[in-house]
């Protein structure tokens, strides 16, 4: 599936704008700068794809990006901080809520995880809003590569407690660095098992 290539299809700012739901879609939810739309890089093996910066808040719209002729992967804002206007934020945090509990074809959202921080109240508020949605959802670990054995294993044992009580949480947890390659591979058969 990954082997076809990836290509950007468009952004996306309000429900109306959403492209026709005809296909498997996947997206990547998560707070701000926790990796997402560098993931999105690394899976589908192109250094810009999508945009990825240090600053907290840079994925403003939904984008959507095509893989092959049968997947939509789906970069979305960040919620919690962003360097960004309050009624900005406020704006597209409205259009994301939306979006993940409304898109029909939505098959599994990831959501991503900081392997330093583990599952936080914001994290919480958007694994409850899947469960309401019937959404399934599986955790993605990311910058694996800034975190020593040890300290992934506390990470592991809080989010696997946190998943506990999540009815649409998939059980199986992906540990990833988008900057090593590690859980990509995964992460990618997993997409392609998807349909
Ligand atoms: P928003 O769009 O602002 O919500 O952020 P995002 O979740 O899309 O994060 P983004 O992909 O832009 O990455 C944020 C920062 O984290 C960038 O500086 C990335 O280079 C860095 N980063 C992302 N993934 C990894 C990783 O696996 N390892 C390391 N060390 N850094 C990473
Ligand atoms: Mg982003």
């Amino acid at each position: 599936l990954f082997a076809t290539g990836a290509e950007f299809l468009k952004g996306v700012v309000a429900m109306d704008g959403m492209p026709p739901a005809d296909r498997v879609e996947v997206c990547f939810a998560g707070r701000s700068n926790v990796g997402k739309s560098t993931l999105i890089n690394a899976l589908t093996g192109r250094k810009a794809l999508a945009r990825a910066s240090n600053t907290p808040g840079r994925t403003q719209e939904i984008n959507f990006f095509t893989l092959a002729d049968s997947h939509y992967l789906v970069d979305l804002p960040g919620y919690g901080f962003a360097n960004a206007p309050v009624a900005v934020v406020e704006k597209w945090q409205r259009l994301l809520k939306t979006y993940l509990a409304g898109r029909a074809t939505l098959r599994r959202a990831f959501v991503l995880i900081d392997t330093r921080h583990g599952v936080k109240p914001v994290d919480e508020e958007i694994m409850a809003l899947l469960d309401k949605a019937a959404v399934t959802f599986q955790v993605v670990l990311t910058k694996a590569d800034k975190v020593r054995d040890k300290d992934r294993e506390k990470t592991l044992t809080q989010v696997r407690g946190a998943l506990a009580t999540h009815p649409a949480a998939y059980p199986e947890l992906v540990l990833s660095s988008s900057e090593k390659g590690e859980g990509i591979a995964s992460l990618r058969s997993i997409i392609a098992t998807l349909d």
